[in-house]
């Protein structure tokens, strides 16, 4: 497959890069300055807020800076990665429907990596994780909110092939172990009551669902074990 990632330089994007260069899949690495040494990485200078970039770029029709002008392959499926800080809802909605609208016209898959906030709590199914002070304190609030804008601009959106990727509450760099649980519509906590991931345990999670998409729309992961602060 060839994969677009948009967001490519992010901690998240670049993590989904290297997992997809281990099992052997062609990148295309969008982001304003994304920039590889891999021959399998073809970096592709997009503003994601620039929709006919965006299409060009999925399309494999923009000038590859690195071929002197030379198309590059058209994407299979595309991985939307970005966020701004502090975070901007238009942004990211708006980001989100012209990925939308590009992959719809090229008939390809999207897999959005979004936010936990959509989640419902593991304790109470009617308490969005958003609105949860216990996974989301009121500093996170506007965070969580534009997450939950993202997922509903991907369920209002006609025509595009998409899933959408809740991380845990917490997600960070760390260990690639290869091992996580998946869920659909439901923050996944530990026993120990940690809901977290290593970036590169998402990233196994992003390829694998590209790799074997499954039904649901709306899906998550955690890691099984305790943090490794405990
Ligand atoms: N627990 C949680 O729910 C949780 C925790 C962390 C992250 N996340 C989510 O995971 C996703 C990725 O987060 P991250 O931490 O990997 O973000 P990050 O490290 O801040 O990276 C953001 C990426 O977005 C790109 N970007 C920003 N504006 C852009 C634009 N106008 N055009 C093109 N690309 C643009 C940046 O590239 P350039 O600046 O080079 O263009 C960069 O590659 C986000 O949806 C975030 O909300 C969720």
């Amino acid at each position: 497959m060839t994969i677009a990632v948009v967001g490519a330089t992010g901690m998240v994007g670049s993590r989904v890069i290297a997992e997809a260069r281990a099992r052997g899949h062609q990148v295309l690495a969008l982001s304003r300055k994304p920039a590889s040494d891999d021959p399998n990485v073809t970096p592709v200078a997009v503003d994601v807020n620039e929709s006919y970039a965006v299409r060009e770029a999925l399309a494999g029709s923009a000038p590859n800076g690195a071929s002197n002008g030379a198309s590059h392959r058209a994407a299979d499926a595309v991985v939307l990665t970005v966020r701004t800080l502090p975070v901007d809802q238009e942004f990211l909605v708006g980001a989100t429907r012209t990925v939308l609208d590009a992959a719809a016209q090229l008939g390809i898959r999207v897999l959005v990596v979004g936010g936990a906030g959509a989640l419902r709590s593991p304790d109470d199914p009617d308490l969005l994780v958003a609105d949860n002070p216990v996974y989301v304190p009121a500093e996170w609030k506007t965070v969580a909110a534009a997450g939950i804008a993202q997922l509903r601009a991907c369920q209002a959106h006609a025509g595009a092939d998409w899933v959408y990727l809740s991380p845990p509450a917490l997600l960070e760099p760390g260990d690639r172990t290869g091992h996580y649980r998946r869920g659909t519509d439901t923050l996944l906590a530990g026993a120990d009551g940690q809901s977290w991931i290593s970036a590169e345990d998402l990233a196994v999670a992003v390829v694998d669902e590209l790799d074997a998409p499954g039904p649901e729309r709306l899906i998550t992961v955690a890691h099984r074990d305790e943090h490794p602060s405990a």
